[in-house]
């Protein structure tokens, strides 16, 4: 039975959930927050589950109204200092991919904060991804190495990444069967799940019904049986 060590989630849905209900996309921002975190405390009771990797700002999410980017920072910022002391008890590393440097300095911080006060612990990775786009992680990660190395190898690349653990199980809410620049390398071989459900809507028992199907599946990584 196939084990999902490390599941990687495109939480998408947020504003469209808030505008059914009449409300400003900002509150379907909030409601999706608290799923983070239940989504996080279930996965770091799982004894398979290693890592969990949440798309939670992308590189191009810049293009959105001022008004809403700066709404998703201030979260972020709250979320995060909030967090820390549930990360810290629930025994969750928290390991931030995508290249943070273009945020203000006071979320930088937050961000590093947090970072250094959960390293020590060795339970659940939970891995944000922030201004993470795949390619500028995968040029980033070109551009580190180029100078040192004239044959670039896939462990080398690999190892200069953001993230250097392939993906066992993709999943994306909100109804959209794309990408949208979210872990290309390290998704290869990943079973991918699409629902419609809306993120602020996605419960521990959706998770664990596409846990259950993923189980099943055969994985061949082109082989044969
Ligand atoms: C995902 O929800 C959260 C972020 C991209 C920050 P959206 O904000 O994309 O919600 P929809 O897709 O517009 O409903
Ligand atoms: C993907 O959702 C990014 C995050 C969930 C953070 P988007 O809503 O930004 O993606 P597109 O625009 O539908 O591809
Ligand atoms: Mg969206």
């Amino acid at each position: 039975m196939n084990k999902a060590k490390h599941i990687a989630i495109i939480m998408d849905g947020n504003g469209r959930w808030a505008e059914l209900k009449d409300k400003k996309r900002v509150k379907g921002h909030e409601a999706g927050a608290k799923v983070v975190k239940e989504i996080t405390t279930f996965c770091s009771q799982s004894k398979d589950i290693e890592r969990l990797t949440l798309y939670a700002f992308s590189t191009e999410n810049w293009k959105r109204p001022r008004l809403e980017v700066e709404f998703l920072m201030k979260l972020l910022e709250s979320y995060l200092r909030n967090e820390l002391p549930v990360y810290l008890k629930n025994n969750v590393r928290f390991e931030p991919i995508g290249d943070t440097r273009a945020f203000s300095k006071s979320l930088q911080k937050t961000i590093k904060d947090v970072q250094e006060k959960t390293s020590h612990c060795d339970g659940l990775v939970q891995s944000l991804a922030l201004n993470y786009g795949a390619q500028d992680e995968i040029l980033r990660a070109v551009n580190k190495i180029k100078d040192c190395e004239d044959f670039i190898t896939e462990a080398m690349l690999s190892n200069a990444l953001d993230c250097k653990h392939n993906v066992d199980l993709l999943i994306r809410t909100g109804g959209d069967h794309r990408l949208s620049n979210f872990l290309l390398w390290q998704a290869a071989y990943a079973e991918l799940f699409f629902t419609d459900t809306l993120w602020p809507d996605f419960t521990t028992d959706d998770l664990q019904k596409i846990i259950k199907d993923f189980t099943k599946i055969e994985r061949r990584f082109g082989g044969l049986k």
